[in-house]
């Protein structure tokens, strides 16, 4: 049941689909970011930049390394660019972690420019998968890559679970070691064909292993990964084509000529036109049964990174601005065609309804 046959097929099956020489299967994208850092060499005494606009997975692993975490703003894309990195930027920065948010991939690439040639770029692709920039998938952009199948991520593997992605092979073996207690073998190779007992631990590991049974889940939704991503390329046309004429809101911003996994369908509202703000927006959905959400609240207004790094509200003008604005819509590659147009229907009436008169 846990890690073994399965998960070593789920393992080749997704480097090959990304191209990538080392794919190596955890219980979460959080263990798969921890162990990036880690294998990096990251610790104490070294920055790391997160843009603030993210999950505090991105954060509290910095943190399990005794790194420092150094928040960057983000653009109007609500990704992290070239300009956000260079303001951001330490002599002690060692490690950069560009966040593919909403499965709109960043242009690591361009970010490179910014820094100097030996600072490494671990892609948190949790919510990309597949995307691409111009061709080139999430997973060979960086250094590393972490990708999470939890339950509502764009494949899962019943719940919880992620993967770690390189062509490094330095880092895979270190990654490989850590992620199973520090053993110099996994449970496979230590009672399977050889049948070999002796083994061992070289290093403070972490319990960071896949479990077949959650692999298996894993290989069925792959094989079905490029179905769902179609389905939910569809719902976000049909979203971008109900909301096209409507001044009130923006439409998620995209690059062309990169593929979108559309993990998220992220709306802007035009608050200054609206007489309401988002939680009455989000109230007044709720109310005719349209649950929605909030991606992200900035790092930066938690207290945890306000009391560890000082940072505080108006350090990142772009990202809260896109926080206070942001609404993300329901989207699951099952939803219907009226599912889509009620939500759609539903947000165009609620916003109209609260339209900012001008008083004459
Ligand atoms: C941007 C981002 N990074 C990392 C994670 C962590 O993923 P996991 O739950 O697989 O650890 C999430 C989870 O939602 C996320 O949204």
């Amino acid at each position: 049941m846990t890690t073994g046959a399965r998960t070593h097929e789920l393992e080749a099956a997704f480097a090959e689909r990304l191209g990538v020489s080392h794919a190596l299967a955890v219980n979460s994208a959080t263990a798969a970011l921890h162990l990036a850092l880690e294998a990096f060499g990251i610790g104490p005494g070294d920055d790391v930049v997160v843009p603030t606009y993210t999950f505090t997975a991105c954060g509290e692993v910095c943190a399990y390394v005794g790194a420092r975490v150094v928040l960057a703003d983000v653009g109007p894309d609500r990704l992290l660019g070239p300009d956000e990195l260079s303001r951001a930027a330490t002599a002690a920065t060692k490690a950069v972690m560009p966040v593919h948010f909403g499965g709109q991939a960043v242009d690591v690439a361009a970010l490179r420019q910014a820094v100097p040639t030996d600072v490494r770029f671990l892609e948190d692709a949790a919510h990309a998968l597949p995307a691409d920039v111009n061709g080139t998938p999430t997973g060979r952009l960086g250094n590393a890559a972490a990708f999470s199948f939890y339950a509502t991520k764009t494949m899962t593997t019943g719940g919880e679970g992620g993967m770690l992605v390189t062509d490094d092979a330095a880092v895979a073996e270190r990654a490989r070691r850590m992620r199973l207690h520090g053993i110099n073998a996994d449970a496979w190779n230590r009672y399977g064909a050889g049948g070999r007992w002796f083994y061992e631990v070289t290093e403070a590991g972490f319990k960071y292993n896949l479990t077949d049974l959650a692999a298996a889940i894993g290989l069925v939704q792959l094989d079905r990964l490029d179905e769902m991503a179609h389905a939910r390329a569809r719902i976000a046309a049909a979203y971008d084509q109900a909301f096209a004429g409507c001044e009130l809101l923006d439409r998620p911003p995209r690059r062309e000529g990169d593929r979108h996994a559309w993990h998220l369908y992220v709306i802007s509202l035009d608050l200054d036109a609206l007489a309401i703000d988002r939680a009455t927006v989000m109230e007044r959905l709720a109310g005719e049964g349209i649950g929605c959400s909030v991606h992200f609240i900035p790092l930066h207004l938690h207290p945890y990174y306000q009391r560890t790094y000082g940072y505080r509200l108006g350090d990142f003008p772009v990202a809260e601005r896109l926080y206070e604005r942001t609404v993300s819509l329901p989207i699951w590659p099952d939803m219907s065609h009226e599912q889509v147009s009620r939500v759609a229907t539903t947000v165009l009436g609620v916003l109209d309804a609260a339209r900012r008169r001008v008083e004459v």
